[in-house]
């Protein structure tokens, strides 16, 4: 600007500056004309200073700052003085200063904009979405991308610290296998022919240990073409990372460390980065879930084989048939729960796929009150005693279902009512790694295994010799980082020999023929000399939803897709022109 030079940012002048001429550069952020004076709040991302204008100062800049409306921008030269008497803000950073200005230029003008940046009202998310730069400008989403700038540079910090050398991995690549579908890009130069975005750049990173790299990561972004949720984007960043001739604990215990300075940088608290530990079958068994939020307890008990000859026929015939009766006690929370919020539980449960919840009340005169009581024979009532440890007060509820079902149910009913009856300290960090994850999961509508993180992460060895005979047990040497009830990140030790590779491939029914034509490069390389190797990665979106405290994943990134998965500012995607369709070879069919 000619003439201008910015002197201070809006979140920098205090009482250290009166006396100073300065120039200033920023939005109007509120106006306020009182005729004689006009006070202006200007606003910058570091903060906002009031400026006055005295028509004694300077009358050309009082009489041009009648002009100004919010979100113009302006340059004032002006000096520094005390705000006076009765209208310091001692909360504000530059609440003890004004800016009386002497000169004013007007930069640029704005239209009004379709919702207020300086009222802190609801304004609807998709006009949010629609005019991001705006929302960009309001308080909550600066502060969260700047959190995030943050988190990431902490990261950096932490990685580069350690020796890790950041490689960026191509965009346009093969389809990965983390199991999602893929976006495709279609070929102009080889038409018929698609790139796949990458769902993670695990086979690069491997690649780029056999390379000799040794200690790898990038914070980059991946794709997933998958029905989105609230923690789920169709792109997101993953804060990805490989090293060699290492072990699981050595991989924890270092992200650990990382976590820890994270925490610190961002958030300025000190995480006790002794992280808690639990298998996956523990984590299933006590929470019924692989992501346990360990915030509280409220854990659930296996009453199966108690109940096995009771007379509640649902109970013995799921018991029967190889299912699962399991239960969770709501300490006290008898009397809390009224009878209708407790009958909209069964509701509560049932998109879980549970047909029924069952309740055992604990009167003041310790009997039971219950539907289901009178089929309880006494050794179902004890079993359920000794699993439960009921006291006068408490509420038990029951469901009975597949292994899965009752698990699924059950551990959603359990964060419901923990968050219900104020179990959970909404200020607890709670990191636990979930381990010993199966290597294979089985598929029942496919009638095939598939790998339960992909298939190059590596079996425990002592598991190996069942792998023939009873695939589904065999143990991964894999890991997820899980913070109150969410999987942050995930990682493995891999194989890195090409015959397991194979062996593995083989129990996943990939024969040798598919297994070359998608992962040939891969068995090449193994068979070069490739090192021990495993790694890990984060969502540095959800990580930052924590450090956010943001509900949605939407929050955390300046540029979101909607749950449709539009970007409602750039209007994408959107159709493209015959022309370069017809450069692709493409045609598009008419959408029923
Ligand atoms: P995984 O598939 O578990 O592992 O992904 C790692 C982490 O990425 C985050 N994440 C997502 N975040 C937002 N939106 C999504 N759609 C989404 N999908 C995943 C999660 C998850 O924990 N290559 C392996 C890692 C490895 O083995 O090193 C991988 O991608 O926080
Ligand atoms: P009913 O005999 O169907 O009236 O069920 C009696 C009680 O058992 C009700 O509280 C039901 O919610 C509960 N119930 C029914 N099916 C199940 C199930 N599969 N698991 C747990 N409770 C159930």
């Amino acid at each position: 600007m000619q003439g201008f030079q910015r002197t201070h940012d809006l979140g920098s002048l205090g009482t250290d500056h009166i006396g100073q001429s300065v120039t200033l550069m920023g939005w109007v952020h509120r106006r306020r004309d009182h005729g004689g004076l006009v006070f202006i709040d200007l606003r910058d991302r570091e903060g906002i200073t009031q400026v006055v204008f005295y028509p004694d100062v300077s009358k050309e800049a009082h009489e041009l700052a009648h002009q100004l409306r919010g979100e113009f921008v302006i340059a004032v030269k002006g000096e520094v003085n005390p705000r006076p008497e009765g209208t310091a803000n001692p909360d504000m950073p530059t609440g003890m200063i004004e800016v009386q200005a002497v000169q004013l230029t007007i930069l640029n003008k704005a239209k009004t904009p379709p919702f207020s940046v300086a009222e802190e009202g609801e304004v609807g998310e998709d006009l949010r979405l629609r005019y991001r730069y705006l929302d960009l400008r309001r308080p909550e989403l600066a502060h969260n991308m700047r959190l995030r700038h943050k988190a990431a540079s902490a990261v950096r910090r932490f990685l580069d610290d350690e020796g890790f050398i950041d490689v960026e991995t191509p965009m346009l690549t093969r389809s990965t296998p983390e199991g999602a579908r893929d976006f495709l890009v279609p070929s102009r130069m080889s038409p018929g022919n698609f790139y796949a975005l990458p769902q993670s750049p695990q086979l690069f990173k491997q690649l780029l240990m056999v390379s000799g790299f040794d200690r790898y990561y990038q914070i980059v972004k991946c794709f997933r073409d998958e029905d989105l949720r609230a923690d789920r984007q169709p792109e997101f960043t993953q804060i990805d990372i490989e090293m060699s001739f290492i072990d699981a604990e050595e991989i924890m215990a270092l992200m650990e460390r990382m976590m820890g300075m994270v925490w610190k940088e961002t958030l300025n608290t000190e995480l006790d980065t002794k992280f808690a530990r639990i298998s996956y079958a523990d984590a299933v068994s006590r929470f019924g879930a692989d992501a346990p939020d360990m915030r509280f307890g409220l854990e659930l008990a296996d009453v199966t084989e108690h109940v096995a000859s009771s007379d509640f026929k649902v109970f013995a015939s799921v018991a029967a048939s190889g299912g699962a009766v399991k239960g969770i006690n709501a300490k006290g929370a008898g009397t809390e729960l009224s009878r209708k919020e407790i009958d909209d539980l069964a509701g509560f449960v049932a998109p879980y796929g549970a047909k029924g919840l069952a309740w055992i009340r604990i009167k003041p005169d310790g009997g039971w009150q219950s539907p289901i009581a009178k089929f309880l024979n006494d050794e179902a009532r004890e079993g359920i005693t000794q699993a439960l440890s009921p006291e006068v007060g408490d509420i038990m509820f029951f469901v009975a279902d597949t292994k899965d079902v009752t698990n699924l149910a059950l551990s959603k009913l359990r964060v419901h009512l923990g968050k219900r009856l104020g179990m959970i300290d909404e200020n607890a960090w709670a990191f636990c790694w979930v381990t010993d994850f199966p290597l294979l999961e089985w598929d029942a509508d496919a009638k095939r295994y598939f790998s339960m993180h992909h298939p190059f992460t590596s079996p425990r060895e002592e598991d190996m010799e069942i792998l023939a005979t009873d695939p589904g047990k065999v143990r991964a040497r894999a890991y997820d980082l899980v913070l109150n009830g969410t999987e942050i990140g995930g990682g493995s030790i891999r194989i890195h020999d090409s015959e397991m590779q194979n062996i593995v491939f083989e129990a996943l029914g990939i024969d040798d023929e598919e297994a070359n034509e998608k992962f040939g490069f891969l068995l090449d390389a193994l068979s070069f000399g490739a090192p021990p190797h495993g790694g890990i990665a984060f969502g540095l979106d959800r990580l930052c939803m924590f450090l956010c405290n943001a509900d949605s994943i939407r929050d955390v990134i300046a540029f979101p897709k909607t749950q449709k998965g539009s970007c409602l500012m750039t209007a994408a995607p959107s159709p493209v022109d015959s022309a370069q369709l017809r450069d692709l070879g493409l045609k598009v069919r008419k959408q029923k």
